[in-house]
């Protein structure tokens, strides 16, 4: 049997296939889990993870915020966060690779009365599959770890920017990655560079929702923040900001303690110890 987080020689088509039956899976839990109604009943709610992403990229963008911008988000799920933007004033086309997640989303946009485009598509290919350039191209909270080749990620934003455009993430930092959950303190446990392997992982649950998955393997391929980094400069992008924060929005350890607005973090006394995310803000050049 293979040890929880063990490297593996998966390919990067098995194992995408293995995740994607994965993400398909978890679609109707986040349905429940995601707290919908938040969106349902204030027309003006947003995800706290865009007001956290749209404080952030203030300083960056004209006028300071998304209204009237073509802004394509990378990953997008089931389009809490891409409503989210759509109703800062954005216009938005969602990616995702899970045709359940973009009937999800799409079902929840028309519901709420919010014009969005979908596109089903590999982020990795997203350039062909998505028409148009973008002032904006973001992504959030749990994506890298699900793709072997940053290079090519990168090549996918630069080339759906729009010159002088914006790429933004905001991302589990991969150090926090590399800490064991249900350790009773701080210990790194889990491989932090990259080695080309993916690691293999076994999960009966997702981090929204208390319903039990059957798909239960996923494949992550772990990257370190110089990857990232260096990435984005190989595709021609201009780095902007690079921020590091002790606050995580999602449960990754059962040690972690709320701290307001859908944030998490290690208790009090840990939490200079180790990040918990990182935001990069890099340009496309004029
Ligand atoms: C944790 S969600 C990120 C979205 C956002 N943080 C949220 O909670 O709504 C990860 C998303 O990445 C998608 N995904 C994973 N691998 C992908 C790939 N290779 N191409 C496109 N989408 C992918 C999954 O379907 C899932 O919707």
């Amino acid at each position: 049997m293979t040890a929880d987080g063990a490297d593996v020689p998966i390919s990067w088509e098995s194992g995408r296939q293995t995740n994607l039956v994965n993400w398909e899976e978890r679609v109707p839990i986040h349905e429940r889990g995601y707290a919908l109604d938040r969106f349902r009943e204030d027309p003006g709610y947003l995800s706290s993870v865009v007001r956290t992403d749209l404080a952030a990229l203030a300083a960056f963008l004209p006028d300071g915020g998304v209204s009237g911008l073509e802004v394509c988000h990378l990953q997008c799920h089931i389009g809490t966060d891409t409503v989210s933007l759509a109703r800062a004033g954005a216009r938005v086309t969602g990616v995702d690779f899970s045709p359940a997640a973009l009937a999800s989303a799409e079902q929840l946009a028309d519901e709420l009365g919010v014009k969005a485009t979908w596109v089903e598509t590999d982020v990795l290919e997203a350039r062909d599959a998505v028409e148009g350039e973008f002032d904006l191209v973001y992504t959030s909270i749990g994506t890298i770890c699900w793709l072997e080749d940053l290079d090519r990620w990168a090549a996918q934003i630069a080339g759906l920017l729009r010159p002088g455009g914006t790429f933004y993430i905001r991302d589990t930092h991969p150090v926090m990655l590399t800490i064991d959950p249900d350790a009773n303190e701080l210990v790194q446990r889990d491989r932090y560079f990259a080695n080309g392997l993916a690691q293999q992982w076994e999960g009966e649950y997702t981090y929204a929702g208390d319903e039990k998955l059957t798909a239960t393997r996923t494949y992550e391929w772990p990257h370190p923040l110089s990857e990232v980094v260096n990435a984005l400069i190989g595709a021609g992008l201009a780095l902007l900001r690079l921020d590091e924060d002790w606050r995580l929005p999602w449960k990754f350890s059962s040690r972690m303690v709320e701290v307001g607005d859908g944030d998490w973090a290690w208790p009090e006394g840990e939490r200079d110890r180790s990040p918990a995310t990182f935001t990069v803000v890099a340009r496309k050049p004029a």
